[in-house]
């Protein structure tokens, strides 16, 4: 009896131990003290509060789509690829994004003992049909990474759309894309590489580093880094990579889902104030998340498939995730309007204050 007791303490604490530590690591709130740089985009700084101000017209905005952990399956979910294609056709054509990232886990592929290689390359085959099938890929850019099953590289490498295509440097793996506007640059770079785990991972440190200088002189007004892998998975054996990633706003990923439901919500932040964005996954929570750039401030919305209206407030953004070491903030206080442009489907119009 004592001996239960004991080991029910010892659970206990364990488990209060693991609670915290967790929700340490998922914790958005700026902490000013956490930070070890401040860039010159600080919120009272010279650009922080520099116009152009957000106001009453629809302008310095852009905005995009991430989806996460599809596993597209032959043999699970008979709804999965249905609904994808629907997202792909309805979701994509109401909200009109610039964009969309797909961050991994695009295909099940999961137990090999089930079945052989023919599985793969059906589930492939029907994720490219979804593609051609919906024309998505005509109606926005469509950039897409592996995630876990990385071994059936030489599948995706025949398609057209793989991460090969984009890439710089084919043998590390990563690539970054700018999408240029008449009022600024937006990078987003590809870290899938620098992440994966595994002992024969075959990325190159120096390739990334000369790949982050690149974006870094092309000057973009600001910068998002995705790949599949939350960084709490690899850090251990990827010293640097936060440190890599700490001028870009913040760093979308797959990868846990939602824990089996247990963490519904893993946003957390970087000691630099990057934020990590972990979307839960399509398989089986059919999440989606639309984010935007307004006037150089990035919001979000996590979202869930076929949940209307999908609303987005861009002006004010949402405190808990404002980034003062590369966000303009002060532009938020000189601005002039709530700002709403992604409110589909039954309006576009900015909301009646
Ligand atoms: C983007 O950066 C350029 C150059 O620094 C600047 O002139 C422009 O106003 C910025 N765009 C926005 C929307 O802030
Ligand atoms: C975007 O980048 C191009 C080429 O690097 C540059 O010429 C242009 O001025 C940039 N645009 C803005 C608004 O900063
Ligand atoms: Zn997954």
């Amino acid at each position: 009896m004592l001996r239960l007791f004991v080991a029910l303490v010892v659970l206990g604490l364990a488990l209060a131990c693991i609670t915290s530590w967790v929700l340490d690591g998922y914790d958005t709130a700026w902490h000013p003290k956490r930070s070890l740089q401040h860039r010159t985009g600080d919120g009272v700084g010279s650009r922080g509060s520099s116009p152009p101000f957000p106001g009453g017209e629809m302008n310095n905005i852009f905005w995009f789509i991430q989806v996460s952990d599809i596993h597209i399956s032959r043999f699970h979910d008979p709804r999965r690829i249905p609904d994808f294609e629907k997202f792909c056709t309805d979701t994509i054509e109401v909200i009109k994004p610039t964009l969309v990232l797909a961050t991994g886990d695009l295909t099940d592929a999961k137990t090999e003992s089930k079945v052989g290689s023919l599985q793969h390359e059906v589930e492939w085959q029907a994720y490219h049909n979804v593609l051609k099938r919906s024309r998505v890929m005509e109606r926005t850019r469509w950039i897409d990474i592996r995630g876990n099953h990385g071994d059936y590289l030489s599948i995706l490498s025949l398609s057209s759309f793989s991460c090969r295509k984009y890439s710089a440097n084919q043998k590390i793996g990563s690539f970054h894309y700018v999408h240029r506007t008449p009022f600024g640059n937006y990078s987003f770079v590809c870290a899938d590489a620098t992440l994966t785990p595994g002992p024969k991972r075959p990325y190159n440190f120096f390739g990334i580093l000369n790949q982050v200088m690149m974006v870094e002189s092309l000057q973009s007004n600001q910068s998002i880094w995705f790949g599949h892998y939350t960084t709490s998975t690899i850090l251990s054996r990827s010293p640097g990579v936060r440190d890599l990633m700490g001028s870009a706003v913040a760093y979308l990923c797959g990868h846990l889902h939602t824990l089996g439901g247990l963490m519904p919500v893993l946003h957390s932040r970087h000691p630099h104030g990057t934020l990590e964005l972990e979307l839960g996954d399509w398989m089986d929570n059919r999440r989606y998340r639309v984010l935007a750039f307004d006037h150089d401030l990035l919001s979000f919305s996590d979202l869930r498939f076929e949940q209307w209206p999908v609303v987005v407030i861009t002006n004010p953004k949402n405190a808990q995730y404002l980034h003062p070491g590369v966000e303009p903030l002060g532009r938020i206080q000189r601005s002039t309007h709530i700002r709403s442009p992604i409110t589909s489907i039954l309006s576009i119009n900015p909301p009646v204050l």
